[in-house]
């Protein structure tokens, strides 16, 4: 079975938390960042569990149904939506959810199916790890205490040849209860090569922003926001 299966059902949800003043700001930014108008149909892929779809006024899909429970979201692969040709006004896809999948091929996939669902000239918001400033400010390890006392250590690899960040956790809860789990393992493109596959996939780049905050992309942003509209 692929890892996102396992790693988003069992350990993310120890791993990463959220406060909602934070999940709103991201839907905001997202909602400008896309030039929303009220009524908008808009889809957040992946959407977890809904953080940013009240904010979006969005509906949502992601592989993992336990997470959907009472949320407007099906249960569905990000390759193949169950939503027809153009059913949506704008795409969202929030906190790295692009770039899982077992290679680039299956990536271009995702983006033809964003293509497939959208409207003519309806736009897609990809949120994105930067991959220069991950590589810049490369360590290996990083650890980290919540603020329960769980500690969290993380052990990165980097993968040069095919750019694939690989992120493994051992997690140690206030008893001392220790987890090892595997982790996650993301593709990460630089913006040329996102620009081609979009280009490629029915969708030209826009904008480019370098986080939440609006500001513009540049090598040192911590995240690569891209805004791309149906061709
Ligand atoms: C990093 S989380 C982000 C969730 C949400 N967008 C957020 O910002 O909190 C990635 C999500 O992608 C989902 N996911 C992973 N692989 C998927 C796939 N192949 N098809 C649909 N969803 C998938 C996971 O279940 C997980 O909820």
């Amino acid at each position: 079975m692929s890892w996102y299966v396992d790693f988003f059902k069992r350990d993310y949800a120890r791993l990463y938390s959220f406060e909602p003043e934070r999940s709103a700001r991201e839907a905001a930014f997202a909602r400008n960042a896309l030039k929303l108008e009220d009524g908008a149909r808009v889809l957040d892929l992946c959407c977890g569990r809904g953080r940013h779809l009240r904010g979006l006024g969005a509906v949502g899909v992601d592989l993992d149904r336990e997470s959907l429970h009472g949320l407007p979201a099906a249960c569905a692969e990000m390759r193949a939506l169950p939503l027809r040709n153009g059913a949506v006004d704008a795409v969202v896809s929030m906190f790295s959810s692009f770039g899982y999948l077992e290679n680039d091929e299956e990536d271009r996939r995702v983006l033809r199916e964003i293509a497939r669902v959208l409207r003519p000239r309806g736009r897609l918001l990809l949120d994105l790890l930067n991959r220069e400033y991950a590589l810049a400010g490369f360590a290996p390890s990083a650890q980290r205490v919540e603020e329960d006392g769980t500690l969290i250590v993380e052990q990165r690899r980097f993968d040069a040849l095919g750019s694939r960040l690989s992120v493994s956790f051992v997690i140690v809860s206030p008893s001392g209860e220790r987890t090892d789990s595997p982790g996650h393992s993301l593709q990460l493109y630089t913006l040329t090569e996102l620009a081609r596959m979009l280009e490629e996939s029915g969708l030209r780049l826009d904008r480019v922003f370098g986080g939440y905050d609006a500001s513009d992309y540049a090598l040192e942003s911590p995240r690569m926001v891209a805004v791309a509209r149906v061709t």
